[in-house]
């Protein structure tokens, strides 16, 4: 399973960057504006940065203009994939896009028959917010589990990107249904490495090596 940070944050990226724990990045309007600065300008450094995916997400909500974007996200970095809300103008631009030989990332995705559409459109990746659907009293992971077995049985080369994580949880569940990559903010990566029988059997052994040093 790919591993993919959710944050617009350099200096983050490169902290998880050193940890191993960046296959990719994703970014939206809303990380972008929390970071403050210019647009264009972090994708292009996030790109110099990481050498996988990065996905940097159209404004548009016309397809015409959506593929404009698009064209010019591409330009930034080869690395870079286009990211595009789950609309039917925005399934018409990641048609054009495919056609291009430009990546996309469809978000926005809340149920499996949005996932088959982007699929069918040539989506390179499709990612169904989990966080969002759990936020609503709905099951976000069982999503996930029926977006995967439909892809399975239609073979699609569609990856499923499971974003709107909120805890180490969805991770381990995303991992054991197969799904192909997992966006993650770094705060919840750096929480997967926590456990309290591994700080106390770290403690009892440092303790006991110690005490050996006394004698
Ligand atoms: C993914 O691409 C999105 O940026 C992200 O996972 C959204 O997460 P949120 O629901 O925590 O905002």
């Amino acid at each position: 399973m790919k591993f993919f940070i959710d944050s617009a944050d350099i200096e983050e990226i490169k902290q998880a960057n050193k940890k191993g724990w960046v296959d990719g990045v994703t970014t939206n309007p809303t990380l972008i504006a929390k970071n403050g600065r210019d647009f264009h300008q972090t994708i292009k450094e996030i790109c110099k940065e990481v050498s996988g995916p990065v996905s940097a997400e159209v404004i548009s909500t016309q397809s015409e203009e959506m593929f404009k974007e698009g064209l010019t996200l591409a330009k930034l970095a080869d690395n870079v994939v286009v990211k595009i809300p789950l609309i039917e103008e925005g399934l018409i631009a990641v048609k054009k896009l495919a056609a291009e030989g430009i990546k996309t990332n469809v978000t926005l995705v809340f149920n499996p028959l949005q996932a088959l559409l982007v699929a069918k459109a040539g989506g390179t990746m499709v990612s169904p917010f989990v966080g969002r659907l759990d936020d609503i009293g709905q099951n976000g992971m069982a999503m996930v589990e029926e977006i995967i077995q439909i892809f399975r049985n239609y073979d699609f080369a569609t990856e499923v990107l499971v974003a709107s994580v909120r805890g180490p949880l969805h991770i381990e569940q995303a991992a054991l249904m197969g799904a192909d990559i997992v966006t993650v903010p770094y705060k919840v990566m750096q929480g997967m490495t926590q456990h309290p029988l591994t700080d106390k059997g770290l403690k009892m052994f440092l303790d006991d090596w110690n005490k050996l040093g006394k004698k």
